[in-house]
């Protein structure tokens, strides 16, 4: 059986600043998708939320990029900012930046990961979603799993992994792509996705039987919008088990609490922490970054699930570290490189405060 599986998410409004997500904007999204559920469109969904990020997780036969599955997003979070600026919540709408909808959320605020494929004897499916950080924070948990036999002992002892992934390589700033086969090409791969605000793992694949194992979505808004709107919080779908990496090999990246850029007003670097979805409320200094994970087993396109991979207490250590972390990097205040790069800050909310002072710079001798 044919099954794509459609990761769709937007941070319409928050409750209370950008920490959390209000409950009446989640039941509003249920309530569509169960509507589509019945009509046929969805075969299942689930509706979640990481921080102020909602999360539309659904199952269907229409393929990738099909205009109906990405009108119903769009509508969805179109009826839920009805919802958030009725409660007058934070930044009501604040992904969506057309007031059009265009045959494809692409390009329109959205983050998307989508994969289609066979729907295996037991397909084990993880989503991880984060909030408070961009497109490009997978970067390191993919190679991670798919390219490290530290991380991934299955790489060196399983045979049906044995021969590596494909990486799919996207330039988000000059729009190409490119792709390199692991392990043989893991240094000329680690130049680029070394460099996560520009070059970002879309996709991964297995190298013998070319299926899809991991899709992650490369929306970044401030590109979109050319200025800073909010981060991307980006979401990605990995397939695991069998030919793909074990769940423990998927999850183990992420007892590291890699740094990332995002934070408070996206404007900073912090640590991603894992996190159970309950607990994905980023509220110190708007943060720290957090990241969550669900389980599913799909049957026949039925999401059986979801688990909540994060709150198992093996990531306890993670979390501790992420918070010691946060101390350290909080005392740097204003100063780089807790605040993010000049080159960064360009791009986003430094130019208005500088257009302020153009005036008060003279010449050196
Ligand atoms: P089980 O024997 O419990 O299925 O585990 C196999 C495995 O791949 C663990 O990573
Ligand atoms: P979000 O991108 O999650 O809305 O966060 C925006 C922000 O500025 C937090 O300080
Ligand atoms: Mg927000
Ligand atoms: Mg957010």
């Amino acid at each position: 059986m044919t099954i794509t599986l459609s990761v769709i998410k937007a941070d319409i409004g928050g409750y209370v600043g950008h920490s959390e997500s209000h409950p009446d904007v989640l039941a509003k999204a249920d309530e569509n998708l169960a509507k589509a559920k019945g009509e046929g469109l969805l075969i299942d969904y689930h509706v979640t939320k990481c921080g102020d990020d909602l999360q539309l997780i659904m199952t269907h036969q229409q393929a990738e990029d099909s205009e109906k599955i990405h009108k119903l997003a769009w509508g969805t979070f179109v009826d839920c900012t009805q919802v958030a600026k009725k409660l007058k919540l934070h930044g009501a709408g604040q992904d969506l930046l057309s007031d059009a909808f265009t045959g494809t959320v692409k390009g329109l605020g959205p983050g998307v990961a989508e994969m289609e494929f066979e729907e295996r004897a037991a397909e084990t499916i993880i989503i991880f979603m984060a909030d408070k950080t961009s497109a490009g924070a997978w970067n390191m948990p993919l190679y991670k799993i798919f390219a490290d036999p530290f991380n991934t002992i299955g790489l060196v002892i399983a045979s049906n992994m044995h021969s590596g992934f494909t990486f799919e390589v996207h330039d988000v700033k000059e729009h190409k792509k490119i792709t390199f086969n692991a392990p043989e090409e893991i240094y000329d791969l680690l130049v680029f996705i070394g460099a996560p605000s520009r070059y970002m793992v879309k996709a991964v694949y297995h190298r013998e039987t070319g299926e899809i194992a991991a899709a992650s979505s490369t929306q970044r808004l401030s590109l979109m919008a050319g200025r800073y709107v909010g981060k991307d919080d980006p979401v990605c779908i990995v397939r695991s088990q069998g030919q793909f990496p074990a769940v423990g090999e998927v999850l183990e990246p992420f007892t590291l609490p890699l740094l990332v850029e995002g934070w408070m007003r996206g404007s900073h670097h912090g640590p991603l922490m894992p996190v159970a979805i309950v607990d994905s409320t980023p509220t110190r200094f708007d943060g720290p970054p957090r990241v969550t994970s669900l389980g599913f087993q799909l049957s026949g396109g039925k999401l059986v699930g979801p688990r909540d991979m994060f709150a198992d207490k093996s990531f306890d250590n993670a979390r501790q570290q992420a918070s010691d972390i946060a101390d350290f990097l909080r005392r740097h205040g204003p100063f780089e490189p807790h605040r993010l790069p000049l080159e960064e800050m360009e791009y986003t909310t430094m130019p208005q405060v500088a257009r302020k002072l153009e005036g008060r710079f003279i010449d050196l001798d």
